[in-house]
């Protein structure tokens, strides 16, 4: 079979398998910052992707989609529980995650999660050509580098960690952190979204596993592993593109108009997760009417809420808090035909999202904690009007660089009500200034630019 130059390798592909209504499967783009970002990165440079298609005992064989050559590694239903929802999403998340949920600490799933990253490993061996560059994402694959070295010493390999690296006081929670630290140093290069979380990893490295790291290197088994952040981005071309395309201006119009053209429409869009700070953003947006510094028709808040995870029990339990949240608040201070929030439960192509970014006069990102957040960013390259306002948490990783947004503390209700308010009736002028700066940065340093600099890094060490 044919041999790649360049592989990714992923926990998913950059398409989802999904059954519709009548029982027939379809493909549709995977949720998540990760695909929305290598995507354009892999259209460039071509190469192989290895990953998994979103749905449990699927024999699939190699395929084209989206321009790409994809590569199917199986997962079984038993997998997809204990690797998947299990390590992977209720023990590491919520863990990378400050610990905002409670991780899940388990023997069976940490076995899972060893048996699955050995098969990417063997997936991505199969493909590699001789000397190839071997790219793997994010914490389901943590073990991958170390396996696929030994597999392979042939490879260049790098692995970058999508999402936070917890402190030492968090990370030593985790009955496998020797074997997490030893499976990242299989890589040449490890890179991170934040200068904190590389000297998370660098500090953990010297207390468990007693190397003597140099600055950024750590040197093991006569080789050096280097860590470091390369904060990842958006493709501003396409955001900017859609912003200018005459479908999408008339349809944000259409939103507005069908929203009951308020003075200010408020917008957040993530996936139903409970590191995003939905609930804290509805809450102080609530209690700007509940003081009566707002009525129906001043104001409107769309969220949407991208359906995410929802084997697992604590996205289940949130979904519900969000849901009754909603219908309180619009039970209480909604008009007929006219509500104060409009929750939408559902996943939106690229268009619509541009529409209802070019619709939101305040974009509102609070996450209690995220690696990076692109829709932030998103929503910056997506306004060349320099009209709209972006309140940001501090705790998400683009706050490093869009200093100039509204930044609030999530966690203080009433500092980001306030915020909130401010950011609605800031003038023109005031927009335009932190919007110009914003959009400075998120074009020069876009995703292209975040690919070769970590791709450069991994070469150079060669
Ligand atoms: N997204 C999308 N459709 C939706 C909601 C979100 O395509 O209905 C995309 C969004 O444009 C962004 C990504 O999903 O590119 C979310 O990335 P982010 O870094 O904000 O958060 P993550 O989901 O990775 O935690
Ligand atoms: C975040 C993670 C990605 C993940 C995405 C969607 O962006 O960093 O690795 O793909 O969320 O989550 P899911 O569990 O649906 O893949």
């Amino acid at each position: 079979s044919k041999k790649s130059e360049f592989v990714v390798v992923a926990n998913r592909l950059p398409v989802d398998r999904v059954t519709d209504g009548e029982g027939e499967a379809t493909w549709r783009r995977s949720p998540g910052g990760l695909v929305t970002a290598i995507v354009p990165v892999m259209q460039r440079r071509q190469g192989a992707w290895v990953g998994w298609s979103g749905a449990p005992d699927q024999d699939l064989e190699p395929f084209e989609a989206e321009g790409l050559s994809l590569i199917p590694v199986r997962l079984s239903a038993r997998d997809v529980e204990y690797y998947y929802e299990g390590f992977s999403n209720a023990t590491l998340w919520p863990l990378y995650h400050d610990v905002i949920a409670q991780p899940v600490y388990r023997r069976s799933l940490w076995e899972v999660y060893e048996r699955v990253n050995r098969r990417f490993a063997r997936a991505a061996a199969d493909v590699a050509a001789e000397g190839a560059i071997v790219w793997v994402q994010d914490y389901q694959l943590q073990l991958v580098p170390k396996m696929l070295r030994e597999l392979r010493p042939d490879l260049r390999i790098g692995f970058f960690l999508h999402i936070p690296f917890p402190p030492m006081e968090l990370f030593q929670q985790l009955p496998w952190r020797r074997d997490i630290l030893q499976g990242l140093l299989g890589a040449d290069l490890v890179g991170f979204q934040s200068r904190d979380a590389a000297s998370n990893f660098v500090r953990l490295c010297r207390r468990f596993l007693d190397l003597k790291p140099q600055g950024h290197e750590v040197a093991i088994e006569g080789r050096t592993v280097r860590a470091d952040h390369f904060p990842i981005s958006v493709d501003a071309n396409e955001l900017i593109t859609l912003a200018a395309d005459p479908g999408v201006q008339k349809r944000a119009a259409q939103i507005r108009e069908d929203l009951g053209n308020p003075a200010s429409v408020l917008l957040g869009v993530d996936r139903l997760d409970y590191t995003k700070g939905i609930q804290q953003r509805l809450e102080a947006f609530t209690e700007l009417f509940e003081d009566e510094r707002l009525k129906s028709g001043d104001a409107v808040f769309v969220q949407v809420a991208t359906p995410s995870r929802e084997r697992v029990e604590e996205y289940r339990i949130l979904r519900d808090e969000i849901e009754l949240q909603v219908g309180r608040a619009n039970g209480l201070y909604a008009e007929l035909g006219a509500p104060i929030i409009n929750y939408m439960h559902t996943s939106y192509t690229r268009e619509e999202l541009a529409a209802l970014y070019l619709a939101a006069d305040v974009m509102v990102v609070t996450p209690l904690r995220d690696g990076m957040n692109l829709v932030a960013k998103e929503y910056v390259a997506c306004r060349p009007d320099l009209r709209g306002a972006l309140l940001l948490s501090e705790f998400a990783g683009a706050a490093a660089e869009l200093h100039r947004a509204f930044l609030v503390n999530p966690y203080d209700i009433g500092g980001t009500k306030n915020r909130m308010w401010e950011a609605m009736h800031a003038s023109p002028t005031e927009r335009a200034r932190r919007m110009r700066s914003m959009r400075k940065r998120v074009i020069e340093h876009d995703v292209d630019l975040w690919a070769k600099e970590f791709l450069d890094a991994l070469e150079d060490g060669r």
